[in-house]
């Protein structure tokens, strides 16, 4: 069984990206620049979004941290997006999901100006991501083919079933790895919350890929065996020996699971840190302006 190493492949990508923006830095070009709005005081969200502010600085992109209580009206939530839009000193910018019930995602997805949405939630990335045109693709999708590709784990007519369909990880990533794509050209096969005897999917899966939020959902016997397992659920799990009283566990029960894979991703430490890397690789690409010119 080989360990998918989310940590280390995104720490060469992001010595790229530091590289890259070296070499803009030297020939007196602007330096990217990303925002992160957050609404509320969502405690993971919290966590993901100082994750990004801290690769940002790693990086050496500018990064800018707005932060509006839950009480804010949609209202002003546009116009503070707005600004953003307009601002061009912003290269790209993400709303971290969830939003509070009051907000609208899709107004607020809609709103952002598709040039700057690094998060590929825009209809506009989504419509152009599923064409194969140039797009910004969703970063945990983007990650995960980046550990595909590093890893050499061949996708082409192979079985790739992806449980879960949510816009930000299950659906785009069916999407690509259907495509006509060197890293792509798989069977794929989605399931979710409906999906009768799923098991009997995931078992033929040759790449399974599982995006549904329940802790250790995935057993072992609902995985062949030499099947490569990516797991994109980070779920805090009650554990009352940490300082914190939680620890994190995929949507995959990584102990059983893993002795049957050919290759396997951790959580922590697998797809997670993939996630933050793509959206510097979109934010650069937005710097540089690589999609929309
Ligand atoms: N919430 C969970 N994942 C994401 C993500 O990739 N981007 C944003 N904006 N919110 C999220």
């Amino acid at each position: 069984m080989q360990l998918i190493d989310g940590k280390h492949v995104a720490s060469l990508i992001q010595a790229e990206i530091a590289q890259e923006v070296q070499n803009l830095k030297e020939k007196g070009q602007k330096i990217p620049h990303l925002a992160a709005v957050l609404v509320g005081n969502d405690a993971p969200s919290e966590t993901y979004v100082n994750g990004k502010v801290k690769a940002c600085h790693n990086v050496g992109f500018g990064s800018t941290l707005l932060r509006f209580p839950d009480t804010i009206s949609e209202t002003a939530l546009l116009a503070e997006i707005e600004k953003l839009n307009q601002n061009p000193e912003i290269d790209g910018f993400i709303v971290q999901l969830p939003l509070p019930k009051h907000i609208d995602v899709v107004k607020i997805t809609e709103a952002i100006d598709y040039r700057k949405d690094v998060d590929g939630f825009h209809p506009i990335n989504v419509g152009r991501m599923a064409k194969n045109l140039p797009a910004y693709i969703s970063a945990t999708p983007l990650g995960i083919l980046k550990l595909l590709e590093y890893y050499q784990i061949p996708t082409v007519g192979r079985h790739c079933v992806v449980l879960g369909r949510s816009h930000i990880v299950g659906s785009p990533m069916s999407i690509l790895m259907a495509r006509n794509t060197p890293i792509g050209n798989s069977t794929v096969t989605l399931c979710h919350s409906k999906t009768q005897n799923l098991a009997e999917y995931t078992r033929q899966a040759d790449i399974l890929i599982a995006a549904i939020g329940i802790p250790q959902f995935v057993k072992a016997d609902m995985v062949k065996e030499g099947a490569i397992v990516i797991d994109v659920g980070i779920n805090r799990i009650e554990d009352t020996k940490r300082k914190s009283g939680f620890r994190l566990v995929g949507d995959v029960d990584f102990e059983k699971v893993a002795p049957r894979c050919y290759a396997i991703t951790p959580v922590p430490g697998g797809v997670g840190p993939m996630t933050i890397t793509a959206l510097m690789l979109n934010t650069l690409l937005a710097a540089q302006k690589k999609v929309y010119g």
